[in-house]
């Protein structure tokens, strides 16, 4: 018989905290590892959307459950593995996707107000999560997925300090892999090319005519000749998470229409 991917619960019986899952990517992901039978936990500052989100995930008979956590505020993070404790004995999965991303060149400076906010989700606060979880991830072992970003290979102009970050976050996962090995815990990063979600069209005066606009233009900076939607890097972080990747860590995925892959001149 046929199956298809929703049917295979590759993660039943087990416990996925994703970062900054009540939008965009993270999203998308809680609802593809629900789908496959996981329990997911959505932490994220935005009280609303990550609510919507474990409803839309109770409406097609998934599990799941939302944990209001501000990642600017280490106190927050730090309470996390109690309220997690509370209704699961072990964590298995666990989605180090939330970051911000605020633009400035160098030669103005503007950036350097950028500096705090971006580093702190972007670096600090996702490290202190991972360390805050262990415990929980070391009862029964699991895997790691950390979101770098094409920006990470490539260094833009006017996005060093996100750039920079997310190259940060292809040495740390590798750190990580060697660091938790011994705990059946695989380490892996996943770096998208350009994904319309919110961090591109929520400051547009009229965002949903402008997601429109992006998901149907076509670009030149990719094989493939368009952007990317977020389920299609969810289904990359799902299977890095699954056992279906039982063979791979420290290692990072492109998930970017074959950008880094592009010929030169
Ligand atoms: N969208 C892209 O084109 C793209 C490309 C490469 C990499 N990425 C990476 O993928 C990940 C997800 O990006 P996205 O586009 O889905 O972003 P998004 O802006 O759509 O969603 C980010 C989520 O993180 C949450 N968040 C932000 N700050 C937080 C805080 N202080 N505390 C708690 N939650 C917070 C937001 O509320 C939101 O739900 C990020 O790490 C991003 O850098 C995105």
């Amino acid at each position: 018989m046929t199956k298809t991917l929703h049917s295979i619960g590759r993660f039943k019986d087990q416990v996925a905290l994703i970062t900054g899952g009540a939008s965009g990517i993270g999203r998308a992901t809680a609802l593809r590892l629900a789908s496959e039978g996981a329990e997911v936990v959505i932490v994220d500052r935005n009280a609303e959307l990550g609510n919507d989100a474990v409803s839309q995930i109770k409406q097609s008979g998934g599990k799941a459950i939302f944990v209001q956590v501000d990642l600017m505020n280490d106190a927050d993070i730090k309470v996390l593995d109690q309220k997690i404790s509370k209704q699961f004995p072990a964590l298995h999965i666990l989605i180090n996707n939330a970051a911000i991303l605020r633009t400035g060149c160098i030669e103005s400076g503007e950036w350097l107000s950028n500096w705090e906010p971006e580093t702190q989700i972007g670096l600090r606060s996702w490290v202190l999560v991972t360390q805050v979880l262990l415990p929980l991830m070391k009862e029964e072992g699991g895997a790691i997925v950390n979101l770098s970003s094409e920006g990470g290979f490539l260094g833009r102009p006017g996005q060093w300090i996100y750039d920079a970050i997310k190259a940060a976050v292809v040495s740390v996962t590798k750190t990580m892999a060697y660091e938790f090995v011994d705990y059946d815990i695989r380490v892996n990063a996943v770096a998208p090319g350009w994904i319309v979600t919110e961090m591109h069209y929520g400051q547009h005066p009229e965002p949903e005519s402008h997601k429109r606009e992006l998901e149907t233009k076509p670009i030149s900076s990719c094989i493939m000749k368009r952007l990317a939607v977020p389920e299609e890097v969810a289904s990359a972080i799902s299977f890095l998470a699954s056992n279906d990747a039982s063979y791979i860590t420290g290692t990072t995925l492109h998930v970017d229409g074959g950008r880094m892959g592009m010929s030169v001149g």
